[in-house]
């Protein structure tokens, strides 16, 4: 190849190189920032968590407690702790951040609560409502909900 010929390829391959999969499979920039990074890290994971299970618990269309199935889950203020802190640490440790996710599996967590589609859908657009009010940008709500809606399968369902 000339030198030439090889600047061409090169140029062609350029618009490629801003992501790449790290051995985890999860997406970096090319200047090696996480999801977890360009989000925030935890501190801002949290504060958007915080807002969006008060949220989706006053949604009416996400039924959040689950009322009317075998799986009623009383929302007093322990419970609700328990649970921003271990989605906190779920949506950590699947954007790149160094946490662990020591919960339960989504399927065994979510069993009996017959979660539908449509519901699963309303609290989809409940993290994009507290996505927005954070300003966290259009790329980074992409990959985020591109996680989350991951889980569909294991949590709809159940
Ligand atoms: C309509 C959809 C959903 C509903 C109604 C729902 C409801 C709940 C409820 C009531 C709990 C508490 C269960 C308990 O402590 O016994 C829970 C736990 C949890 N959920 Fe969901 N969930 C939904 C979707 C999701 C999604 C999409 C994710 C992940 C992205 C998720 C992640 C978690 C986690 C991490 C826990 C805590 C697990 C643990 O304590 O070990 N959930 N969910």
């Amino acid at each position: 190849m000339t030198r030439s010929s090889k600047l061409i390829a090169l140029a062609f391959l350029l618009p490629l190189a801003p992501l790449a999969c790290d051995s985890s499979g999860s997406m970096k920039m090319a200047d090696g920032k996480s999801l977890y990074d360009r989000l925030g890290g935890e501190k801002a994971v949290t504060a958007v968590v915080d807002d969006f299970v008060n949220r989706a618990a006053g949604d009416p269309m996400v039924n959040f407690t689950r009322k009317g199935t075998p799986a009623e889950w009383p929302a007093t203020p322990e419970n609700v702790a328990h649970l921003k802190k271990m989605l906190t640490e779920f949506i950590c440790a699947n954007t790149g951040g160094p946490q662990k996710y020591e919960g339960r599996s989504m399927k065994s967590v979510h069993r009996g609560m017959q979660i539908t589609d449509a519901e699963f859908n309303a609290l989809a657009a409940d993290l994009t409502a507290s996505l927005n009010k954070f300003k966290v940008p259009a790329k980074e709500q992409a990959e985020l909900m591109s996680i989350v809606g991951s889980t569909r399968s294991q949590i709809v369902g159940a």
